[in-house]
């Protein structure tokens, strides 16, 4: 199983590209099962979920090809399974984005039931409660959801909690129903918009998206079509902190800035200086770090996914900061990591207490999700001595070399096999 090993004590300098975004990747290579035509992505990030989404596809018969510089061709003509199996859902959770298309357009899907995860329970009630209301019967037997439906129907749906994947399941479902439909508290994430912006360039009929109301007008048939992957900015995000926790200077290109417009005011709040351009942003750390406070939210404020990065950085902070996760429930994982370098932090429910000012020091430590492997990067970066991170496989599902673009701004940093 593979490591990395970070040596810190290096200020980052430098320039770094950001590439596609998993979270947006993953549902627009789900809603090529909405057409028999080829589609064309472009910026996916060459990672492993993407990998294994493309695996499921072949599964069901998608001729589905992604390439490393980030292009992906799908044609989902003849599939041949109407399923996603068990084995795959468990590696990632994801994979649940096949039914609201399946359904849509096959009228059948069989989905496996995730369970739980590091992070949370993270059910999925509220996907098929919206499905169900669309017309759909939705049985969960034997570990799996059977869904079915003689035709979807339109439907108000209002989701009581915003649920990402939950929305954009529902999005794809609505656009081949009969009617209208209307996603109340959707999520309105940049992924849901870019989402949207991909079934419309397939001819959907979509307006809100990117509010907390989405309209739907399903149309007949969806054809082939070109799509660009938005940039990743939760990857964006981690840069910003590696370079405020380095006290380095960095350039982080390729990225839109108003994406994180959360996570940037935070950072200039506790003393990083932000420059804004363009396709991206430069990010200078200085010694003194402000401890401030901060409670993660659905977007636009700040994300739960950057939770465990900023908490490395309020270790180096000058006072006490209280981080109060309200997303999920268990995402705290990093914390007892994070002590094991020396941090002190207290975890109380959804809050975690993080005093700063303890120099951080390296140790072998273990990731328990994907942005608890981030953050303990970033703590590795900021400590004396040798960090040693195992179940580095966390790290992979949705970071795109992340080892050697830390390592072009200037980290020591390496790959153990
Ligand atoms: N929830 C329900 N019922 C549902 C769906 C969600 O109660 O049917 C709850 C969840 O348990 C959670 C909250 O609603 O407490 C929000 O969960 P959400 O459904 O929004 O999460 P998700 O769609 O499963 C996506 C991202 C996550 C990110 C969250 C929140 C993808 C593929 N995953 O997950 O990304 O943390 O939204 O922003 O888009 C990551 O990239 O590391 C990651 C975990």
């Amino acid at each position: 199983m593979d490591k990395i090993r970070v040596v810190g004590g290096k200020a980052l300098h430098g320039r770094v590209e950001v590439s596609g975004a998993k979270n947006a990747a993953l549902p627009a290579m789900a809603a090529t099962l909405l057409t028999a035509e080829t589609i064309r992505l472009e910026n996916i990030p060459y990672v492993k979920d993407i990998l294994t989404t493309r695996t499921l596809l072949e599964s069901m018969g998608v001729a589905a090809s992604v390439s490393e510089d980030g292009a992906g061709e799908f044609k989902a003509d003849a599939p041949t399974s109407l399923e996603a199996p068990y084995e795959l859902v468990k590696t990632m959770r994801a994979s649940v984005l096949v039914l609201g298309p399946l359904l849509a357009r096959f009228k059948k899907a069989r989905v496996s039931l995730p369970g739980g995860c590091a992070i949370g329970a993270r059910p999925i009630n509220l996907h098929l409660q919206g499905l169900e209301k669309m017309g759909a019967k939705c049985e969960v037997t034997h570990g799996y959801v059977d869904a079915t439906a003689e035709a979807l129907r339109g439907a108000y749906i209002q989701m009581d909690t915003v649920t990402v994947t939950g929305t954009e399941n529902l999005m794809m479902a609505a656009v081949l129903a009969e009617g209208v439909t209307v996603l109340d508290n959707a999520a309105c994430e940049p992924e849901v918009e870019n989402l949207a912006d991909m079934l419309r360039a397939m001819g959907a009929e979509i307006e809100g998206d990117g509010t907390r109301t989405i309209r739907i007008r399903g149309v007949k048939r969806l054809k082939g079509c070109r799509h660009k992957v938005i940039p990743d900015r939760i990857e964006a995000g981690t840069f910003a902190i590696a370079a405020a926790i380095t006290q380095g200077d960095v350039e982080i290109a390729n990225c839109n800035p108003k994406h994180l417009t959360s996570v940037l005011t935070q950072l200039n709040l506790v003393g990083a200086e932000i420059s804004l351009g363009e396709n991206g942003f430069r990010v200078r750390g200085h010694a003194a770090v402000s401890s401030k406070n901060v409670t993660t939210f659905p977007y636009p404020a700040f994300p739960t996914d950057m939770q465990a990065q900023y908490m490395a950085l309020m270790t180096q902070g000058d006072g006490t900061a209280i981080i109060t996760e309200t997303i999920f429930e268990n995402r705290f994982m990093h914390a007892q990591e994070l002590r094991r370098m020396g941090a002190d932090i207290v975890v109380e429910g959804r809050q975690a207490v993080v005093r700063g000012g303890k120099p951080l020091t390296g140790a072998k430590v273990q990731a328990s999700d994907l942005r608890a492997s981030a953050s303990l990067v970033l703590a590795g970066l900021a400590a004396q001595g040798e960090t040693v991170i195992d179940r580095v496989y966390h790290l992979d599902r949705g970071y795109c070399r992340i080892e050697a673009k830390m390592a072009g701004l200037g980290a020591e940093i390496e790959r153990i096999h």
